[in-house]
């Protein structure tokens, strides 16, 4: 059976429908994982890895989930390949899709990664880049319907829901937008002035009813069913540094903005995490936190998503 190319370059690459099967799959994926039952989908398949900027749980969760689909792995960096020596990205793809079935890419700007999938032969993922991170809020959600739903069923518990978004109007916030439009949640955002989210980032008009734009962090936690926030400096952004220090020092996720969401609201991170600034130590520690299993999520969820890729509906 002949399988049409498809690429994850955003969350909006997959359809409600397809949601709903890969994370159905990546639940039983991961109940076979804690049972030592193999399952070698795919086996002699080969996927690339592309760092330009730095990881733990991506080149973890990707590596391992590979071998353990019955695959194998090749990791690049800037440095130690000729991308970091101005090979044109385009060049690059073609040679690299020649030679394995799968890419995944960690990078700056999206216009790269971009770049590299409409010269490849195989689909390519996206890792994180500048502008979103679509295997993370995969993860998120998928940490979400575990503890707030059915994975029979796993988007009926989103519709309706609250996320709070506290922090920097980054990657990460515009694919909790692209998420919130697509699967019927609504996301409530504080960022400090000059760090505000861009919708149309997202590919979402101003006025878009999936998120709404709160200028004090307290109020956009009231009544949230999931707190959540990220890094003040993503990579990339090392030279801000200081003047977001100054600017963020209001948007961390403490015990009082956890006390104004629902009772039961999960927090989430997608890490790695600075205690003290984006959020305080008893939060992030503390019983509604989730970080640990939405950073094993990612392993579970991009391995029903490499097999969807590869190998469609099983
Ligand atoms: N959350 C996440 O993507 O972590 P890494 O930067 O460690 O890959
Ligand atoms: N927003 C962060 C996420 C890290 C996983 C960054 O881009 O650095």
């Amino acid at each position: 059976m002949t399988h049409t190319l498809k690429h994850y370059l955003q969350f909006t690459d997959l359809s409600v429908d397809e949601y709903a099967y890969v994370f159905t799959r990546a639940a039983l994926i991961k109940k076979k994982f804690k049972a030592y039952e193999k399952h070698h989908t795919l086996a002699d398949r080969t996927l690339a890895m592309i760092f330009e900027k730095a990881s733990t749980r991506t080149r973890v969760s990707f590596e391992a989930g590979m071998y353990q689909l019955g695959g194998s792995v090749v990791h690049l960096t800037t440095g130690d390949s000729q991308l970091g020596r101005s090979e044109p990205i385009e060049d690059s793809a073609k040679v690299i899709s020649r030679m394995v079935d799968l890419v995944m890419i960690r990078t700056y700007g999206q216009d790269k990664i971009n770049s590299f999938a409409a010269n490849s032969r195989v689909p390519v993922i996206n890792g994180l880049t500048n502008e979103f991170h679509p295997c993370q809020i995969m993860a998120d959600l998928l940490t979400f319907i575990e503890h707030r739903g059915d994975v029979t069923t796993p988007l009926d518990c989103l519709k309706g829901k609250v996320v709070a978004w506290v922090g920097d109007g980054n990657n990460m916030a515009n694919t909790w937008l692209q998420a919130a439009d697509l699967l019927g949640f609504t996301v409530h955002v504080s960022t400090p002035s000059g760090y505000e989210v861009d919708p149309a980032i997202a590919g979402l008009m101003t006025h878009s009813e999936c998120f709404k734009v709160f200028a004090d962090p307290m109020q956009a936690c009231h009544g949230a069913d999931l707190v959540t926030t990220d890094v003040w400096t993503s990579m990339g952004y090392e030279a801000e540094n200081e003047a977001r220090q100054r600017a963020f020092a209001d948007w961390c996720v403490d015990a009082d903005m956890m006390a104004v969401a629902k009772p039961n609201a999960l927090f989430m991170h997608c890490l790695p995490a600075h205690r003290g600034e984006e959020v305080s130590a008893d939060v992030i520690d503390g019983d509604q936190s989730v970080v640990w299993d939405e950073a094993e999520n990612r392993m579970h969820v991009q391995k029903a998503l490499m097999e969807y890729l590869l190998l469609g509906r099983q």
